[in-house]
């Protein structure tokens, strides 16, 4: 992997496990290809927060995009920092700073076993979520009056822009284009949000009409909800909001085994992007070789795809499938394995 520069950011809890994992199985995949890849750990977590008072330095970001092709993060979150300042400081602060404005979330069912609907095959669970990463409810607009009285005000507000709705829906098209992906369904709560999500719906008629190959179609967001678990074989790309988009990939995440099994990228094309597993620190699992490392290696070959290391990708895809599919998976996936022995047996089906 000539010259493929990532900085690893395993951040709190299980992030730790599950980013070493993530990071043995690219160093198998490195060996195996005649390209380089650099590993640069960076100590951006709760505990360096709690040490120095300092969540992540003040050129952090300059720093990232100058020298980094990819960021791999692990989870960010920790009881002893109660508000989580450091995780808003150092994902949403990502997310926000390099204007990172595509949330990419592919759900992929691997093995029947895994799904809680009854009947579903995996190509039943094949498909994206974008979501919109940049604005919406996580602007973090709004304030208090009156706090702590009786009468307190309290507003936080969905900030919208043409120009932000107009990018995510463009890009959930332009990968229908790119991967052969037949429908886009954009999913809003325009029935009620009528001004923010009237935007969505304007936005979305015009971008469409660059896409006539597409089918293009429209669910308010707790219809999709709906959709998603009574019959996800009708999904193909989704698009959506900032916090519909974090809600529908929990379910999402669901059809596929649950949170450990499930992958993101943080992505503005062009430039540095960001991948995570979906899944949080989860404290009470840290530290016990228990927490599902799949979700991360996933996201490792997300970013490899990414990357245009498209054949080293599809090899992580491989072994992970067949590894679900021998069973040789953590508990929360019906497994008998730990965390490092689930990631041994993807690596030595890589090897092999
Ligand atoms: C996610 C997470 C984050 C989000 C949290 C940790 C801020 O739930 O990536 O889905 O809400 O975006
Ligand atoms: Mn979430």
């Amino acid at each position: 992997m000539s010259g493929l520069r990532i900085a690893v950011v395993p951040g709190d809890g299980i992030g730790v496990e599950v980013i070493r994992e993530a990071c043995a199985v690219l160093e198998a995949v490195a060996a195996g290809s005649e390209r380089s890849l650099t590993l640069t750990p960076f100590d951006w977590s709760a505990s360096t927060y709690l040490k120095t008072g300092v969540s992540m330095p003040k050129d952090g970001l300059k720093m990232l995009s100058e020298n980094f092709d990819a960021i791999l993060l692990g989870a960010m979150g920790d009881p002893r920092v109660p508000d989580n300042q450091h995780a808003v400081d150092i994902l949403l602060g990502m997310r926000f700073g390099l204007d990172l404005y595509v949330n990419h979330r592919p759900v992929r069912l691997l093995d029947p076993r895994l799904c809680p609907l009854k009947g579903v095959e995996p190509k039943d669970v094949d498909f994206v979520v974008f979501r919109e990463n940049t604005e919406g409810l996580y602007v973090m607009m709004g304030g208090n009056f009156k706090k702590g009285t009786a009468d307190e005000v309290a507003t936080d507000i969905d900030l919208n822009t043409r120009k932000g709705v107009e990018r995510i829906i463009r890009h959930a098209f332009q990968f229908a284009r790119a991967n052969g992906r037949k429908k886009v369904v954009m999913s809003d709560k325009s029935n009620v949000l009528i001004h923010a999500h009237d935007l969505w719906q304007r936005t979305f008629k015009e971008v469409k009409t660059e896409f006539p190959e597409i089918a293009a179609s429209h669910l308010y967001v707790d219809n999709l909800a709906l959709q998603l678990v009574r019959d996800p074989k009708q999904f193909d790309v989704i698009v959506t909001s900032n916090m519909f988009g974090d809600i529908v990939t929990d379910i999402a995440a669901g059809l596929q085994g649950g949170l450990g099994m499930a992958a993101s990228g943080n992505l503005h094309p062009g430039k540095i992007s960001l991948f995570e597993p979906v899944h949080g620190s989860s404290p009470p699992l840290a530290g016990k070789n228990i927490a599902n490392p799949i979700g991360a290696i996933a996201t490792a070959s997300l970013m490899l795809e990414h990357l245009g290391f498209k054949e080293e990708s599809a090899c992580i895809d491989a072994a992970v499938a067949e590894t679900v599919r021998a069973g040789e998976t953590t508990v929360d996936v019906g497994g008998p394995l730990g965390t490092r022995e689930c990631a041994a047996a993807i690596v030595a089906r890589l090897k092999a």
